[in-house]
């Protein structure tokens, strides 16, 4: 038995082994020529067996069991190498997983003029055919579902429609101020939140998406939404929003990333997602309703998002306001939740982040590093995605249209060739010289890309930024954060997510 372990030990070294030595010789292959290259069916992964294919792997035992542990990409890719291969599941097309950063380079590049990214196929069925959108959107310019569900033509259309309002840095400016005042009331409810030993007592998880939503909300719905309030009902339309956003990703999760039936034919937990979607968008249009009553009272000149996308349409407004909660809160939440993690684990550096923003120079150059480092060793979106449009040759194997490739960002950010000392939260090298070593420029660029790429990169990644300096900022003008025990537990689902027990303890600053 001992000796069998040892020889599986051993074959799965020489797997890796012999895959990183492919990748060597090879990486500089991945292009379109696909002749002679080696089939498809030949791409490392997890055994097939007939009839079942791969699904045993999701079963206990299996290797997928634990697709919730961040670490379970990284140990497959130790395991078959920078390419992995998943057969196509319940009605789930065959995946690739890929981790070496040359031939995702190779692809993003190569699929940029209209990017296909298989994304929450749930969301898409309710936009597209339980709601029958098309039809009520006929009356406007674009038939489109939105940015996070629709591909192709529709998507272009509308992007380039949302583009200017979205991503233009007068509009966002608009915010600063509404922005540092949600910060600020976070703040005091934070220190009205704490226990004797100024450990905040409320869900700290919850906690930061209530301050995301409160944050994403100014700009997509063009209105406070006041859910610091502590007197908020249960049952208000605030509560019931935030609620839903957080069941909405728990349901998604369940449908649109593990192995469901639901492709097949219609089961409890997709209607129970159908009924969600419609709960938020009823939500989202009275709160969408109720942004428009204020805009009749503003007598400023400046438009922000909300009054420029209502100028294109209701429907527009609508679709991104959904869009940016969909995409907005958690994902802040989380990158937010990293970073005083890792600056509480890290004193020197919260220190050296401290006297850059009390010295309130303008220009905070050592705050953005911070967070780009965050997003590097504990990113909350793991990987990205992309369909091919077209036949490829990655890594000598011949990889078809219609496959959906998971670009492994998390895996391959924490590789030591990627990024030397990589398991150190080091935010100065983004800032050091060429000639120092940590410089990022000697990094793969295509390692580490928290907000995507190209034409299809983050479009809220502007007001993410903005939210996130301005909140970091206040937290570290206002508290010396400090942490014990073992380090969080992340669980992987559609996003990283950080779990508790949240051992944070916020001093005042003296
Ligand atoms: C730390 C915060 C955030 C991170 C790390 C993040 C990351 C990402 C990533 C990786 C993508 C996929 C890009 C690609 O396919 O190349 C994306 C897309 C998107 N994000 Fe974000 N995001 C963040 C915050 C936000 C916010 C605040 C908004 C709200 C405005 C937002 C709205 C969107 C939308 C609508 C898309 C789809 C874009 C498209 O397909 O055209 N995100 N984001």
């Amino acid at each position: 038995m001992q000796a069998t372990k040892f020889k599986s030990l051993f074959s799965l070294a020489a797997i890796y082994k012999n895959c990183v030595r492919t990748v060597a010789v090879t990486s500089t292959t991945t292009n379109t020529n696909t002749e002679n290259l080696k089939p498809f069916k030949d791409i490392p992964g997890p055994p097939s067996l007939p009839i079942i294919g791969q699904l045993h792997h999701f079963m206990f035992g299996g290797v997928f069991t634990n697709m919730e542990d961040p670490k379970t990409v990284t140990r497959l890719t130790e395991t078959y190498g920078p390419i992995i291969r998943l057969d196509s599941i319940f009605g789930k097309p065959p995946l690739l997983f890929l981790s070496d950063p040359e031939s995702v380079a190779f692809i993003l590049r190569s699929e940029n003029w209209m990017p296909i990214r298989p994304d929450l196929e749930s969301l898409e069925y309710y936009r597209k055919y339980y709601k029958k959108n098309k039809k009520a959107g006929q009356g406007n310019k674009f038939q489109t579902t939105g940015l996070s569900t629709e591909n192709g033509k529709e998507w272009k259309e509308f992007r380039s429609t949302v583009n200017p309002v979205m991503l233009q840095p007068k509009t966002i400016k608009l915010y600063t101020a509404v922005i540092d005042e949600v910060a600020q009331d976070m703040i005091a409810r934070m220190k009205a939140n704490r226990d004797d030993n100024n450990m905040i007592k409320k869900d700290f998880y919850k906690e930061m998406n209530l301050w995301a939503l409160e944050s994403i909300g100014t700009v997509a719905l063009g209105c406070r939404l006041n859910c610091f309030d502590p007197n908020l009902p249960p049952e208000s339309p605030e509560w019931q929003l935030f609620q839903c956003i957080q069941d909405l990703f728990t349901i998604s999760y369940e449908i649109d990333f593990k192995p469901n039936l639901w492709r097949l034919f219609p089961t409890p937990m997709f209607w129970k997602a159908m009924k969600l979607y419609e709960k938020h968008e009823n939500l989202l249009k009275y709160f969408i309703k109720k942004g428009q009553d204020n805009l009749k009272n503003k007598c400023g000149i400046e438009r922000g998002v909300l009054e420029k996308l209502l100028e294109i349409n209701e429907y527009t407004a609508y679709i991104m306001a959904s869009d940016m909660l969909f995409a907005g809160v958690d994902t802040a939440a989380n990158t937010v939740t990293a970073t005083l993690y890792l600056l509480a684990k890290n004193p020197e550096k919260q220190a050296k982040l401290r006297e850059e923003i009390l010295s309130k120079s303008e220009r905070r150059p050592y705050l953005r590093a911070c967070i780009k480092e965050s997003m590097r060793l504990m990113p909350v979106v793991a990987g990205n995605a992309r369909k091919t449009s077209k036949p490829y040759n990655i890594l000598g194997y011949e990889v078809p249209k219609d496959v959906n490739i998971i670009f492994t960002h998390q895996t391959m950010s924490l590789m030591e060739n990627n990024f030397p000392r990589a398991d150190e939260f080091i935010p100065e090298r983004w800032l050091v010289k060429k000639d120092d070593p940590l410089y990022y420029g000697h990094s793969h660029p295509f390692a580490c890309l928290p907000f995507g790429f190209g034409v299809r990169s983050c479009i809220g990644r502007r007001i993410a930024e903005l939210e996130m300096e301005t909140f970091m900022s206040k937290l570290m003008e206002n508290f010396q954060v400090e942490w014990f025990g073992p380090p969080p537990k992340t669980v992987h689902r559609s996003l990283n997510y950080i779990m508790g027990p949240y051992n944070f303890v916020f001093r005042d600053i003296k």
